[in-house]
């Protein structure tokens, strides 16, 4: 559910009309792609060096264990322009969200299945939704998600 509440948020926060950010197929895919970049729910992956090697100006050892930080990745410089900001327009393609290669996400279309079809009706059913609180990031190793996202869903109850 990180992936959700980081995208909720990041649109919040953008200033963006949520409707109009998904108000067609193309404009939610694009920033269901760039919330994933901008916010991944899973920031860090591991792996173990099997033999003594050097890359990077680093000199592993066989049995080191190796911090993939996927969330660094997808603020790269040298990939991604102005990272630091929410851009719809760019798509957010190319992140590293799902990780990559061999072990890529098997569930990666699913995970985006359901952002691009259950965001469009939140924000068109809420159109004025706020937060109502500055968020939270848990404190967790492996997972990037907040503590809680408190919102107003802009709901007048006349009754
Ligand atoms: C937003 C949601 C999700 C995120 C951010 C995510 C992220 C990731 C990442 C980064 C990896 C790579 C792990 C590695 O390199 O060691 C991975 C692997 C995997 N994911 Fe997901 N995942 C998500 C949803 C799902 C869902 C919905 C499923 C299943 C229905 C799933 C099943 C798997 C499996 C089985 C692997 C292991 C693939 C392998 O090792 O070959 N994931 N996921």
């Amino acid at each position: 559910m990180h992936s959700f509440a980081n995208c909720i948020r990041a649109v919040l926060l953008s200033g963006t009309p949520p409707k109009q950010t998904f108000s067609t197929p193309q404009k939610t895919i694009a920033m269901v792609e760039e919330t994933l970049r901008f916010d991944p729910p899973l920031h860090m992956f591991t792996r173990y060096a099997m033999q003594d090697f050097s890359a990077f100006g680093h000199e592993f050892k066989a049995g080191d264990v190796v911090g993939l930080m996927l969330a660094g990745a997808n603020r790269d410089p040298h990939k991604f322009e102005d990272a630091g900001n929410l851009d719809a327009e760019r798509g957010g393609i190319g992140n590293l969200s799902f990780g990559a290669g061999l072990h890529f996400c098997i569930g990666a279309p699913l995970a985006k299945l359901e952002m691009v079809v259950a965001l469009p009706i939140l924000f068109a059913q809420f159109p004025n939704i706020k937060l109502t609180e500055p968020t939270i990031y848990a404190d967790r190793y492996h997972f990037h998600g907040l503590q809680s996202l408190r919102v107003n869903l802009g709901v007048i109850n006349d009754g």
